[in-house]
């Protein structure tokens, strides 16, 4: 922590802290010129044809998580960092899909009348014939000790599918059988993890069927649920760009992107425009001085729910987290048709907790020196910027918003690209990490090459 807090200090001897402390000497013309100069050793050499093309080649097919798509594209980012002589690590991790083989309730021994049963998500395999028992709503309390070794039969409402099936199992059931409450089918229920019976679905026609069976006699029910667990494997690339030795603040500033698509989409914009952006950032920032540990990383499964974001954070060890001083995340970077006819071409940088932070402040000031205009910040999740934030890195998505009709769509292709957008998005991302890494950093203690601050506004900003 110690280290992260030092580089704030820093910097804040020429910006205005997200905190809104205005220190003294602050916003100069000699600072904004030295900082165009050093902008100029990196956006000069950023090419977005370069970044285009890298763009095509990863939408050429879809790049799901754990299916070959992804693989292509790991080892086409990996054998990038390499041949850019990084210490570059793909580094797996497990994600699961479940397959439904079975889902069979019998009554007295005969298939259920009706719609077909369906299992709850994350319900377990099983194969159980017991009598049944109306336990209600199954709220906490009212669930009768009676119902151990018998099936539960529960209405849906009123509490959390996972609160219902924990209170029959805490009496010792073996399965649950749910009505809904309403007519709108059996497509409902979520078991969690350790919720060992199986639990299944059923229309509320089905279910009072049986309530009203259940006052004339006991009833026998059997639910078979069969359900495969394929184990698939997902990856997070990382390569790590050393500062010299003898210049080493020992920070680190990671710059990040997902590499996998939605199942069907080529992912053009989302986020194959992010990966091109890192992997140009990284050939450039290659050759440059540094004084920081640069990190650039690709994270598969980001559309599974940050799943690769959220291991890779897992992972890191203690020391890594306290030298982590920013985060920035580029996911939707190019979209031709995106950002409405928002400054900027709509770029903004979103912050989990809607605060401006160290990421925000460095990018606004870069859009202001890169392209005269200070890019908003305003509150959102949906991408891989959350789980270092949730480490307590400041952290930020940058994306164009609104995002364009074709997000998530087939249709997301290269020919919906601009070079323009991702020229700009890249530059802003580059300047704003150089400023942290740049070997005089250290100098701004030193207002006179301290960034150059702005100000610049929160929007609460429609996105789709
Ligand atoms: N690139 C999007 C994030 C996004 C989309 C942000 C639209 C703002 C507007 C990202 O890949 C995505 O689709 N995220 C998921 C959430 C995630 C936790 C599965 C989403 O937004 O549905
Ligand atoms: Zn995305």
């Amino acid at each position: 922590m110690f280290r992260r807090k030092s580089i704030i200090t820093i910097l804040a001897a020429g910006m205005v802290l997200s905190s809104g402390t205005v220190y003294a000497q602050t916003i100069s013309a000699p600072n904004a010129q030295s900082d165009t100069a050093f902008d100029n050793k990196i956006i000069k050499k950023i090419s977005a044809d370069n970044m285009y093309s890298t763009i095509a080649l990863l939408s050429e097919q879809p790049r799901e998580a754990g299916t070959e798509g992804e693989v292509r594209a790991v080892k086409y980012i990996e054998g990038q960092f390499k041949s850019l002589g990084f210490e570059t690590k793909v580094i797996p991790f497990p994600i699961y899909d479940y397959r439904t083989n079975h889902v069979w309730v019998k009554i007295g021994g005969l298939n259920i009348e009706g719609a077909e049963p369906r299992a709850f998500s994350g319900s377990v395999t099983g194969n159980v014939t017991a009598p049944l028992l109306n336990v209600g709503k199954a709220r906490l309390g009212e669930v009768p000790d009676e119902v151990a070794g018998k099936i539960a039969l529960v209405e849906r409402g009123d509490i959390t599918f996972i609160e219902k099936v924990q209170n029959v199992l805490d009496k010792g059931a073996v399965g649950v059988l749910m009505y809904n409450n309403s007519s709108n089918g059996n497509a409902f229920g979520q078991a969690a993890e350790g919720q060992n019976i199986p639990s299944v679905a059923i229309t509320r026609e089905q279910g009072l069927a049986l309530v009203e069976k259940l006052k004339s006699g006991s009833v026998t029910a059997t639910l078979d649920v069969d359900i495969e667990k394929i184990e698939k494997t997902s990856y997070v690339v990382e390569a790590k760009l050393k500062p010299s030795k003898n210049k080493d603040t020992g920070q680190i500033v990671t710059v990040g992107a997902h590499h996998d698509s939605v199942h069907g989409g080529p992912g053009a914009n989302d986020d194959a425009s992010g990966v091109s952006a890192v992997l140009e950032l990284a050939r450039i920032f290659a050759k440059a001085p540094i004084d920081t540990e640069v990190r650039f990383l690709t994270f598969g499964s980001e559309e599974r729910g940050l799943v690769g974001s959220s291991f890779y954070a897992s992972q890191l060890p203690k020391d890594d987290v306290d030298r982590m001083v920013a985060h920035f995340q580029m996911d939707m970077i190019g979209g031709r048709d995106a950002g409405a006819d928002n400054p900027a071409g709509g770029l903004i940088m979103y912050t989990i907790d809607g605060q401006k932070n160290l990421v925000t402040d460095l990018g606004a000031a870069a859009g202001v020196r890169t392209m005269g205009v200070a890019i908003p910040y305003g509150q959102l999740g949906r991408s891989d910027h959350q789980p270092f934030h949730e480490l307590g890195i400041p952290s930020a998505l940058f994306i164009h918003s609104p995002v364009e009709p074709w997000y998530h769509q087939p249709t997301d292709t290269i020919d919906k690209i601009s070079k323009e957008k991702l020229q700009q998005a890249a530059e802003i991302v580059g300047a704003s990490v150089y400023q942290i890494a740049r070997p005089e950093t250290p100098a701004l203690e030193n207002s006179r090459v301290a960034a150059g601050i702005v100000d610049y506004d929160f929007e609460d900003r429609p996105v789709d």
